[in-house]
């Protein structure tokens, strides 16, 4: 049978350092919430539910922790800070609801992966009791040192407890520590607070677990995996790790980046076969990408589907509810909302398509502007299969343009245009013979008077 598994998250710290209006795990990282990679890592490797332990924005947090995954999450509230042995007994009573493992992570490391979890577990299976999840640190001040003898954990020493000796160890606890469900809360309950801090820590759950002769092991994971989020610097260098992790899986996966570190994903960016990404794009959440279809320089795309063989930008933003079909273009200078944008067509320089269905093969010029908004209300503008629009049209919504229908340029368009018919919308040009010539001689004596204004006299 498989095994039952509770991940206890914690996010009820204050996160004092990070100087914000709102809790530290709602910041986010390739554009989800920091403790909604910690859930979904959790789901990942198998977790059947979540509690999570919250303090200030209840309620966002909670919601945002079951961003994307089916597995159930129950907050549990810690109101006082007392330490991470404290906080993990806030998840009492789902704890007794029986599971096999019990997992404790950290809402504000969310570099947690799925792999690393599994491991653990994997060893808990193998008849561990306590698994502790270590990291070699490069700098291991702070950290809690992992104190081994004969291939056990025998104890994790918390920084300001730990003697010279001690210190001298490289191998640190990096948050992640498993533990056997049927024991779980009575290890818990054992917890005391003489310490340095005066808080209940959870890290001395080892020494209590060995004492009543149960097994404890560590096992490495990268230091990545376990870097935590305490001020903006430190989420900016976990967004860089995250970044070059997404990356590094979509070039796997098939996708060419020309300056694969200047492109921004977001975590559900979804990159079809072959296609190009060229420098300084940027994709905020809900893109996907069809096959083949190339991102030129200097885009921005967020909630956007984009047909295969599409190309976009240079300079482009779409912004969301854009559809592009199969091979259509939307070129430089171009910003796109709401509009569906059929195969093949094209709008190519300097438009504004928002509000808007275009058919195949339509052909959209320079400067045009769907008027979508009159202020108070927004208006569909519909433009037919294989029509073409003149440069510098303003297409006044609602309106809608016929299939095959044309478009003079400089058109400021209010009412409907049949399929197939030609519509002018401007005043109509008027040529005046040699009135140029007049109109430069007339412009130079006027030059000539401001120069000399007693020469005008005569004039
Ligand atoms: C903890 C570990 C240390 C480990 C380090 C790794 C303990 C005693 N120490 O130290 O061994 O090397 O993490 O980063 O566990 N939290 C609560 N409620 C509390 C206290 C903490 O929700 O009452 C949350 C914090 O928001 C944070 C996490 O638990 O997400 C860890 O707490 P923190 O105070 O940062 O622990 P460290 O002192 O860094
Ligand atoms: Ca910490």
């Amino acid at each position: 049978m498989a095994r039952t598994c509770l991940a206890v998250v914690l996010a009820a710290g204050d996160a004092t350092r990070m100087k914000s209006s709102k809790s530290k795990v709602l910041h986010t990282v390739g554009n989800l919430p920091l403790i909604a990679h910690v859930t979904r890592a959790a789901a990942s490797a198998g977790v059947g539910k979540v509690a999570l332990v919250v303090g200030r924005d209840a309620g966002s947090v909670t919601a945002a922790a079951g961003i994307g995954i089916e597995v159930p999450v129950t907050p549990v509230e810690q109101t006082e800070r007392k330490g991470t042995g404290h906080a993990v007994l806030m998840a009492r009573d789902v704890i007794a609801e029986g599971y096999d493992d019990i997992v404790v992570l950290y809402g504000d490391a969310p570099l947690i992966s799925p792999e690393s979890l599994a491991a653990a577990t994997a060893k808990r299976a193998g008849g561990a009791d306590v698994v502790v999840l270590g990291f070699r640190a490069k700098d291991p001040t702070g950290y809690g040192r992992l104190i081994e003898r004969d291939g056990e954990l025998v104890a994790i020493r918390e920084h300001k407890e730990a003697s010279d000796e001690e210190l001298a160890i490289d191998f640190c606890n990096g948050g992640v520590i498993t533990f056997s469900g049927s024991e779980a809360v009575s290890l818990l309950e054992a917890i005391g607070n003489a310490n340095a801090k005066g808080e209940y820590y959870l890290t001395d759950i080892v020494e209590i677990a060995r004492a009543r002769g149960l097994r404890c092991v560590a096992i490495e994971a990268p230091e990545e995996d376990m870097m935590g989020c305490n001020t903006r610097a430190e989420l900016a260098e976990i967004e860089a790790v995250w970044q070059a992790r997404a990356r590094h899986a979509a070039m796997l996966s098939g996708v060419s980046m020309i300056d694969p570190g200047s492109v921004f994903l977001s975590f559900d960016t979804e990159l079809g076969n072959d296609v190009v990404i060229e420098p300084n794009v940027w994709f905020g959440p809900g893109v996907r990408v069809g096959a083949c279809a190339v991102i030129h320089a200097f885009s921005h795309i967020e909630g956007a589907e984009i047909g295969a063989g599409a190309m976009i930008g240079p300079f482009a933003r779409l912004r969301p509810g854009t559809e592009l079909g199969e091979k259509a273009k939307v070129g430089n200078f171009c910003e796109t909302k709401k509009a569906r944008i059929g195969a093949g067509a094209k709008v190519n320089h300097l438009s504004y398509i928002g509000d808007a269905i275009i058919g195949a093969g339509a052909n959209i010029g320079a400067g045009t502007i769907t008027c979508n908004y009159d202020g108070v209300n927004k208006h569909v503008t519909e433009i037919g299969a294989g029509a073409f629009i003149g440069s510098n049209s303003s297409l006044v919504a609602p309106v809608r343009i016929g299939d095959g229908a044309f478009v003079g340029s400089g058109s400021v368009i209010t009412t409907d245009v049949p399929d197939d018919a030609l519509a002018l919308a401007r005043a109509r040009q008027e040529t005046k013979p040699g009135r140029a010539e007049r109109l430069r001689e007339k412009l130079a004596a006027i030059k000539a008077l401001k120069k000399n204004p007693s020469s005008g006299q005569q004039g």
